[in-house]
C-alpha cells in the first residue's frame, strides 16, 4: 500500500487534484482510496473512504473555544491526536494500492508544527509514502511568490521527512508564454533573471534552493488533466522504483 500525502497553500488546488487523480488511478484499474484530514471542509467532491471528520468538528471547536476560523483548525488536529489508536484502527482497515490523502489549507500544520508529522507518521505506519505538493501556478507566475513557494516546500520537505514531488497546479489558467517562463524557473540563472535586482543573500539562497529540487516542478490541471500522466510517472519513480504497482 502507498500513501500519496497532497500538501500546499489555501486554494491551491488539493482537493480537486485529489479528486482526478484517484479516477486517473480507477481508469487505470488501481485500486485507490481516500483519506480526508482537513475537519474544517464543507462539500468534499469525493467520497472519502476515512474523514477526520467523523472524530472532530471544527465548527463546534470554534464555538467551544471561542477560536477563529485557523486556530479551530490546528486545535482540532491537536486534539485528534488523542484519538490516534481509533484513527490508527480504523485506516487499517482500508485495502487499496493508492492511499490519497487530502489535507488541510493551513499548511503550517506541515511546515512549522509537529503534529502534521506526527499524524502522518501513524497513517503511513510501515508502508511508502511520498507528498505531492501544490504551488498554486497563478500565484507563483509571480518570480517573488515562486521563490517564497519554493521556501514552503523546502519547509515542509524538511519537516514531514517523506520524499516529495513539487506541482505546479491550475496551468489551466496561464497562457503559454506565462507558462513557459514558470517552466523556465527551475534553472536558477532565468529564475534570477526574472527577479530583477537581487542582494547577495537572495541570489546565493535561490541558487541552494533551486539546486536542492530533485526534479522540476510537475505542471498540472485537475481541470484538462493534463500533467497528470507525468506526475503518476513521477510517483511511480519514487513509490516503485520505476514499475508498476498492482
Ligand atoms: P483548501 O482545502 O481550502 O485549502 O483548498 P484546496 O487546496 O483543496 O483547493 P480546491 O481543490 O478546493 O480548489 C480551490 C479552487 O480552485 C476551487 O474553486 C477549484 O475549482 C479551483 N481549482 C482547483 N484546481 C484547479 C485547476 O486545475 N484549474 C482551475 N482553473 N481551477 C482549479
Amino acid at each position: 500500500m502507498y500513501y500519496i500525502f497532497f500538501t500546499g497553500t489555501a486554494g491551491s488546488g488539493k482537493t480537486s487534484l485529489v479528486k482526478e487523480f484517484q479516477q486517473y488511478l480507477l481508469d487505470q484499474q488501481l485500486d485507490t482510496a481516500i483519506i480526508n484530514l482537513d475537519p474544517a471542509v464543507e462539500k468534499l467532491p469525493y467520497t472519502p473512504d476515512f474523514d477526520v471528520r467523523d472524530y472532530i468538528d471544527a465548527y463546534e471547536v470554534m464555538q467551544k473555544f471561542g477560536l477563529g476560523p485557523n486556530s479551530s483548525l490546528i486545535v482540532s488536529i491537536d486534539l485528534l491526536m488523542s484519538k490516534a489508536v481509533d484513527i490508527k484502527n480504523e485506516i487499517s482497515e482500508i485495502e487499496a494500492n493508492y492511499v490519497l490523502v487530502d489535507t488541510p489549507g493551513q499548511v503550517e500544520l506541515f511546515a512549522y508544527r509537529d503534529t502534521g508529522r506526527i499524524l502522518s507518521s501513524l497513517i503511513i505506519g510501515d508502508n511508502k509514502a511520498v507528498n505531492v505538493f501544490l504551488l498554486d501556478s497563478f500565484l507563483a507566475k509571480e518570480a517573488r511568490t515562486y521563490v517564497s513557494l519554493l521556501l514552503l516546500s523546502s519547509a515542509i520537505r524538511f519537516r514531514m521527512n517523506l520524499p516529495q514531488i513539487n506541482v505546479l497546479s491550475k496551468i489551466d489558467l496561464l497562457n503559454k508564454k506565462e507558462l513557459e517562463e514558470l517552466n523556465s524557473w527551475s534553472n536558477g540563472e532565468e529564475l534570477i533573471d526574472s527577479l530583477g535586482e537581487i542582494d547577495d543573500y537572495s541570489f546565493d539562497l535561490i541558487n541552494s534552493l533551486i539546486e536542492s529540487l530533485d526534479s522540476p516542478p510537475v505542471p498540472v490541471s485537475s481541470t484538462t488533466d493534463e500533467g497528470l500522466d507525468e506526475l503518476y510517472a513521477e510517483i511511480q519513480k519514487i513509490l516503485a522504483g520505476g514499475e508498476d504497482y498492482l
